[in-house]
């Protein structure tokens, strides 16, 4: 396995496995890697020929008063997973290659990303388009491949994808969980023991939606609801929102609809977490 910290050395590895006619993947990534992240790895490894992950824990992304400072480094772990997942190349830039200071172009859009995550976190999508953006054309992928645990965030690039006429499939998967319902991510390892057991109220309030869903008799707004009360029926947990929205547009649905989807953040001591549901009505 290759690592490189020059966007101009990847992108003349990747580009002559281009030419040979070789299908690219890459996984971008913040690095503190886990086994949701791992299943990313090993399906575009099922699926393309060369396989890249990328480790840059981005700075623009990252609000004023968020964890950029101390979000987990673990970089020994991480090559070694990647190894292990069989990544052929690994681009671990720094930051002072991606953002140079008289770097002045951002990508930006302006609808999804003013709604749930983008409202609470203000700026936070602009660092995630624009760092994708930057990351696209340095790896040249074929396909690209995000996880449906950060729901929004995966619509924004398949709409920044479209919008931008990027020759390049983006591909979601599944949400990864550990044994008691909780989605993994790299900042549960934050979590005291105790907000570890509140965290699990997020998967609760998730299966119950799914289970009302599934009665045909409740309305997304009454689910919206019942999922906010047993949250805020939790100590320690504050909830950012819980809605029940259109799968394509994250607008909040009225009626039933085939196409639906439940999310939810919300702050467990100090760390903020996420998780959603695609919901089957009745
Ligand atoms: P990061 O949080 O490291 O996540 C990298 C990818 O792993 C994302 O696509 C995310 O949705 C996916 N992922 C995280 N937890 C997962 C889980 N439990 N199951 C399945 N997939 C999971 O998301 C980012 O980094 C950044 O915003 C990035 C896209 C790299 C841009 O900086």
């Amino acid at each position: 396995m290759q690592v490189e910290a020059l966007p101009s050395a990847v992108r003349s590895v990747v580009q002559s496995h281009r030419c040979g006619g070789r299908r690219v993947g890459v996984v971008p990534t913040m690095g503190a890697l886990h086994v949701g992240h791992v299943s990313l790895m090993e399906a575009a490894r099922r699926e393309c020929d060369f396989v890249v992950t990328t480790i840059f824990v981005n700075p623009m992304q990252f609000g004023p008063n968020e964890d950029f400072e101390c979000y987990p480094r673990t970089l020994e772990q991480d090559l070694q997973r990647c190894e292990a997942a069989g990544v052929d190349l690994v681009f671990t830039p720094d930051a002072a290659q991606m953002f140079p200071p008289d770097a002045e172009s951002i990508v930006s859009l302006t609808g999804l990303t003013r709604k749930l995550e983008g409202r609470d976190r203000p700026g936070h999508f602009d660092g995630v388009t624009t760092v994708v953006a930057k990351l696209f054309n340095i790896t040249l992928p074929h396909r690209a491949y995000f996880g449906q645990k950060d729901y929004q965030q995966q619509l924004v690039i398949r709409r920044m994808v479209s919008d931008l006429n990027w020759a390049l499939e983006i591909v979601t998967c599944p949400i990864v969980r550990e044994d008691d319902g909780l989605a993994m991510s790299s900042r549960n390892r934050y979590l005291s023991p105790a907000d570890r057991e509140r965290s699990l109220v997020l998967f609760r309030a998730l299966s119950m939606a799914q289970q009302l869903a599934e009665t045909g008799s409740e309305s997304p707004d009454s689910i919206s609801r019942q999922m906010q009360q047993l949250i805020g029926g939790v100590n320690g947990v504050d909830l950012v929102y819980s809605v029940v929205a259109d799968c394509d547009t994250l607008e909040p649905l009225v009626e039933t609809s085939e196409r639906a989807v439940a999310l939810i953040a919300a702050r467990v001591g100090k760390t903020r977490l996420i998780d959603n549901q695609i919901l089957r009505f009745r």
